[in-house]
This record gives structure tokens, C-alpha cells and sequence, in this order.
């Protein structure tokens, strides 16, 4: 018989199995454990014999600024909503493809910098393998034993010190041996090794017409320990650094561009990398771990989920609990972890530079899934969603800073769009050029209520603190409120009376983001007016 006692302590025990699971995931097969410190990314994918890290910095995207609003949209727009009050919905959306849209029709896309590649000599028998990512502590931690030898890589992406660290480590001294070297699809790359030091640059590419125009430095500074240890730097060939016979090694990576805001591409990115690489010089490891962890966990560690009695699914390696071999009811913990790594995401990919993307900060390719731009018809939203709730609100500071920027141009695409000189107005996506004007099709596209959406969020930042006298109401989200609903008040129009008998102000164009409404002449449309589809409310 269990007495009360023996309840309590079965319920303790399990909440601290289920507390450690909840903020740790772990694979024993390879896989992409992602670490991030706002701007930096790096993707280790725990691979052996060669390691590969993808590495990622958040301006780093295609083409450069443009004009790209459509002249013709504001003399059209009186045709195009004739259309819509005749229910000639194949016609409203034919002009609005053809003199609304943007130029490029396509928006600009977010890029990879490239891999670091690192070749060990572990080409036999692997036992003991675990890769996994402690989430509390944001730090990546792969170990396998090879011939007898433990072998450790410890990996993180400090915010303070600016850098994406890893540590090659083995319970045997002598036996760290690799050979590092970067690997990039950018732009005019350039690959040199140097001393200690190895770096690439290269340049964000030419797209839908418009020049490449970021450039990026790379550079991995290595320094490794032990009595024979050595560090290597070829220049034979594709540039690399060779370590041998060391008892530790440790690769500290800078990543920089020369973008400063949308309309100023000037800064050095050279000069930027060196001296980040200047204030780490000297620090060791452990120093430069504890610096992160204390920083990571100030904002992880607020929450804490538990969430019921752990069962034997929740020990399984992560990859296999989310199939949820025992039902979903039997491993609840997965759910906490699952929070908590929407929590980890957030301070990882969207900390003081850019708000996270489609892809977070993560991505190895030149042209990602729908450019992994920031797509403000729910993506960026769901983004966000948990942010405040789950306390990690800085982590919304990025898209604060990214509205503003979009509102800044959105004057100009409100004046030449729609012929509204007050205001602002932005469409569905968005990048570091901070684009606002309608792209991709009408059909998507040519949705000016997209900004009302995002200021949402600021609304919700405000009912999270609610501070009337907060610099972050005065200066931000009132001021951006105010102009957007200036440029609704202009956009709104009054609807005919044989379309609406009751005389309605509404707003034409206007859709449900990416939902058609239906087949006319052939072809789906989306675009309509703000219709009333129930009745009015009443308030007595
Ligand atoms: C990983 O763990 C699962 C569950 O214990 C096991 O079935 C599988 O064989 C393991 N895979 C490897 C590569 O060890
Ligand atoms: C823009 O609005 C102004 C003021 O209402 C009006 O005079 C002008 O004709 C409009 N321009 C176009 C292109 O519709
Ligand atoms: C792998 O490492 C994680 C993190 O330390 C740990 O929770 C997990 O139990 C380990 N898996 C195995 C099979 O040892
Ligand atoms: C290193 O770790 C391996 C695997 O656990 C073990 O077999 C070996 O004895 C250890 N070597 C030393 C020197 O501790
Ligand atoms: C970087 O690594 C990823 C994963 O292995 C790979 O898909 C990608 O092609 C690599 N990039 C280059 C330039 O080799
Ligand atoms: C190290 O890697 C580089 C890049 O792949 C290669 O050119 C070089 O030959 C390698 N060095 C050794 C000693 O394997
Ligand atoms: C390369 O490393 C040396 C020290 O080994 C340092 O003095 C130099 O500034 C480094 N270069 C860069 C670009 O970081
Ligand atoms: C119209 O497009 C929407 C969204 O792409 C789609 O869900 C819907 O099925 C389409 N309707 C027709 C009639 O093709
Ligand atoms: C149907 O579409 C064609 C072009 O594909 C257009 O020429 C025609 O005017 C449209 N007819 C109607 C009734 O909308």
C-alpha cells in the first residue's frame, strides 16, 4: 500500500525526471541540432567522420534596396474596385495583377554564409554515439567513442560574446586530429588560411534582377592544447586548417556583413569580425561557456513545465517520442519539451538584429523554402505567438524594429499605391530591405491589411505591461497605430447602394490571406471587398 509519503515522494521524483526531459533533446543518430545566439545560427548535425556545420548570419540575404512600388496602382485602383462592385471578380484581380504589383514581382531571399567543414580521422567503428542539446544551457554536446577513446564536441552561440564556439575534447591526451575548411554557394567567395586563422568572405547574390549587394566576412580563429599539439594553416590548395596530437581544441567563429539598416550598406564587415575576435582573444573556454550560460538561462530559465508522470516513451531519443510510439497521452512530457523549445527557437533566432524568419536563422541553402523571408500573413505571427505568454518578450524586440523599418517605406508605397498620402501600409512579406508593397500575385499579395495584424502584437505587448507611460508606447506602437489607422480612415471607401442597400464604409480590395474565394472565369480569386457575410451586432 503507498502511504502519503510514499506519494509525495514518487511525485517529486517524477517531476525531476520530467522537469531534466523537458529541456533536453538528444538523438543517436545524426542530426540538425540547431544553435543560435539572435543573429549567428549554426546547425550541428553531429556528423562522423566529418562534421558539418551550417552557419548562418540574419542580414545575409539576395539582391539590395529598390524602388519596387507599381506607378500605375493609384490611377487603376478606381477600375479595379468597379470591378469588385460589379462581382467582375476576374477582371478585379486581372488589374490588380496587371498594375498593381511590384517590381521585381518577387521578393529578395534569405541566404546561407556556408559550411564548416571538419574531417577527423574516425573512419571505423563508432560505439556510445549521443548528440544532443541541452536547452536550459543552449549548448550542443556530441560524444561517441572510437578505438577506445571518449571523444567530446561541445558546441554553443554566445549573445555576449558575440561568436559561435566548439570544443573538440577526448579522455585521452594527443587524440584531437582534424582538418578544418569552409565551403560556401555565395557569391564571388573568397577562402584564405592564415596563422591561426582561417576565413571566407563572399556576397549575398543577384536575384529577380537586382545586384547582390551584402557582403559577409567568416573568419574561425583555432587554438589548440597539449604538449605536441599543433595548428596548421594550408594554403595549398582549397585553404584549411590542419590540428594535430592536441588534448583539446577550440574553434571560435565570428560572422559579420556590411549592412547596418536597409538604406546603409557601409559598415565593414572585416573590420566588425576582427574585433569580436580581438575581445574573446585571451578568454578561455570555460569562460567563455560560463559568460553564455549565465546570459542564456536569465531569459530560458524564467519557465519551467512539467507536465504529469514521465513513462518509458519520454527516455526514448527525441526523434522517435515525437512519432509517439505509446499514444500521445502516454509521454505528456513531450508537449513541455515542445513549449520549451518554441522558447529556446525564439532567444536563439530573434535577438536585437532580425526577427526570426521562415526558417528561424537557419538555412544552407541559396534559395530556401519561400525565401525564408518574413511572411506577415501568419508565419511571422506564429512566430511570435508564445513570446509573451511564455516570458521571453525581448525576443519581439527584433519585429518591433522590423515594423517600424517597413513602416518607414510603407509611406511611400501608401502614396504610390493607393494614392493615400497619409500613413502607411505594408503586404504579406517582408525582409532586410524592408519591403511594403504587394508581391508574389494579386492573389496573395495585394493585401494592405497585413500591417494591422503585426501592430496586434505591439497591442499585446502593451496588455502584457500595460505602462501608459512606456517609451515603447510613445515612441512605438502608438505612434505606428495612429498612421496605420490614418491610412485606413483614406483607404475605406463607401460601397454603392445597389452593392451594399444599407451604405456601408468598407474596404475594397480586401481578402482572407491565401484563401480563395472561388472560381470565376476559370480562375481563383481572393481579392473582394470587406463584406458583411452575418448580421450586424447590436448593442442595447
Ligand atoms: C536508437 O535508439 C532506439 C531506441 O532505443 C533504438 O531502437 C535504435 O536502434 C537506436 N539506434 C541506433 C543507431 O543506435
Ligand atoms: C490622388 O488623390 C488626389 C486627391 O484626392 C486626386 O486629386 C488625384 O486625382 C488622385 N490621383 C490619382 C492618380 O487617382
Ligand atoms: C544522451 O545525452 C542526453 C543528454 O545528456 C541524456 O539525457 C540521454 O539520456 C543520453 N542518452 C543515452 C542513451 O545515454
Ligand atoms: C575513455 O572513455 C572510454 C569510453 O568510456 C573508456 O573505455 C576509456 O577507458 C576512457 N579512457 C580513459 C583514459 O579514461
Ligand atoms: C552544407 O552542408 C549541407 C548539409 O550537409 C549541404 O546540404 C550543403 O550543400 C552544404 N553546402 C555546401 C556549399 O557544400
Ligand atoms: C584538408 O582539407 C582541404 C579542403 O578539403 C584539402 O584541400 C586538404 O588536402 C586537406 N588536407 C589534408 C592533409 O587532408
Ligand atoms: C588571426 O589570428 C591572429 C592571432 O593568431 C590575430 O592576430 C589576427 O588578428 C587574426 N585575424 C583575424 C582576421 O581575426
Ligand atoms: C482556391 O485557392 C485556395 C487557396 O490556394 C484553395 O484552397 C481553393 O481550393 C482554391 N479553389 C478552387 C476552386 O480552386
Ligand atoms: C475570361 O478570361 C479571358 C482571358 O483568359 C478574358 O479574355 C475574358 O475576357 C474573360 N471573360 C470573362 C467573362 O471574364
Amino acid at each position: 500500500m503507498l502511504t502519503g509519503k510514499h506519494l509525495r515522494c514518487i511525485f517529486f521524483l517524477s517531476l525531476a525526471l520530467a522537469a531534466q526531459a523537458a529541456t533536453t533533446m538528444w538523438f543517436n543518430s545524426t542530426n540538425v541540432i540547431p544553435l543560435g545566439n539572435g543573429r549567428l545560427g549554426a546547425q550541428m548535425l553531429g556528423q562522423i567522420p566529418d562534421e558539418v556545420v551550417i552557419l548562418n548570419e540574419d542580414r545575409i540575404w539576395s539582391g539590395s534596396l529598390n524602388d519596387p512600388n507599381n506607378k500605375n496602382c493609384a490611377v487603376s485602383l478606381p477600375a479595379f474596385r468597379e470591378f469588385v462592385w460589379q462581382d467582375d471578380l476576374y477582371h478585379a484581380q486581372a488589374t490588380a495583377d496587371a498594375e498593381c504589383m511590384a517590381t521585381p514581382l518577387s521578393q529578395q531571399m534569405y541566404q546561407t554564409a556556408g559550411n564548416l567543414s571538419i574531417v577527423t580521422p574516425h573512419t571505423g567503428v563508432i560505439t556510445s554515439y549521443n548528440h544532443s542539446l541541452d536547452m536550459a544551457t543552449a549548448v550542443s554536446t556530441t560524444t561517441y567513442v572510437y578505438e577506445g577513446v571518449q571523444y567530446t564536441r561541445t558546441a554553443f552561440a554566445s549573445h555576449p560574446d558575440n561568436v559561435v564556439v566548439i570544443q573538440m575534447s577526448a579522455n585521452s591526451t594527443g587524440s584531437i586530429a582534424f582538418n578544418a575548411s569552409f565551403v560556401t554557394p555565395m557569391s564571388i567567395p573568397t577562402f584564405s588560411a592564415n596563422g591561426e586563422n582561417l576565413t571566407m568572405t563572399g556576397q549575398g547574390t543577384g536575384m529577380f534582377g537586382l545586384q547582390g549587394s551584402i557582403n559577409f566576412v567568416v573568419t574561425a580563429e583555432f587554438t589548440a592544447t597539449g604538449t605536441n599539439a599543433q595548428v596548421k594553416a594550408n594554403s595549398n590548395g582549397h585553404p584549411s586548417v590542419l590540428i594535430s596530437n592536441a588534448d583539446e581544441a577550440v574553434i571560435v567563429l565570428a560572422i559579420d556583413t556590411n549592412y547596418v539598416r536597409y538604406d546603409d550598406i557601409s559598415a565593414d564587415p572585416n573590420e566588425k569580425v576582427v574585433q569580436t575576435l580581438a575581445n574573446v582573444r585571451g578568454k578561455t573556454f570555460d569562460d567563455m561557456l560560463q559568460t553564455h550560460v549565465e546570459d542564456h538561462s536569465s531569459l530560458f530559465g524564467r519557465v519551467d513545465i512539467s507536465l504529469g508522470v514521465p513513462s518509458t516513451a519520454t527516455f526514448l531519443p527525441t526523434n522517435l517520442r515525437i512519432k509517439f510510439p505509446q499514444g500521445a497521452d502516454a509521454d505528456q512530457d513531450i508537449f513541455a519539451l515542445y513549449a520549451q523549445y518554441g522558447r529556446y527557437l525564439g532567444i536563439a533566432s530573434s535577438r536585437n538584429t532580425e526577427a526570426s524568419n521562415l526558417q528561424g536563422i537557419w538555412n544552407s541553402v541559396l534559395s530556401p523554402a519561400w525565401g525564408s523571408k518574413h511572411t506577415v500573413n501568419i508565419n511571422q505571427q506564429m512566430n511570435s505567438w508564445f513570446a509573451e505568454p511564455l516570458n521571453v518578450a525581448e525576443t519581439l524586440d527584433p519585429l518591433w524594429t522590423m515594423i517600424s523599418e517597413v513602416a518607414e517605406r510603407g509611406v511611400a508605397t501608401a502614396q504610390e499605391t493607393y494614392n493615400i498620402s497619409r500613413g502607411w501600409v505594408g503586404h504579406h512579406n517582408t525582409g532586410i530591405w524592408r519591403d511594403s508593397s504587394p508581391i508574389d500575385a494579386a492573389f496573395y499579395g495585394f493585401w494592405p491589411l497585413a500591417p494591422a495584424w503585426l501592430l496586434q502584437h505591439m497591442y499585446e505587448h502593451y496588455a502584457f505591461n500595460p505602462d501608459p507611460e512606456s517609451s515603447f508606447l510613445k515612441n512605438t506602437a502608438y505612434p505606428l497605430m495612429k498612421s496605420l489607422s490614418e491610412f485606413y480612415m483614406d483607404f475605406l471607401v463607401e460601397a454603392p447602394l445597389d452593392v451594399e442597400p444599407n451604405g456601408y464604409i468598407v474596404s475594397n480590395p480586401s481578402m482572407s490571406p491565401e484563401h480563395g474565394i472561388g472560381n470565376y472565369n476559370d480562375t481563383n480569386v481572393s481579392l473582394t471587398y470587406g463584406k458583411r457575410t452575418s448580421p450586424l451586432l447590436t448593442f442595447n
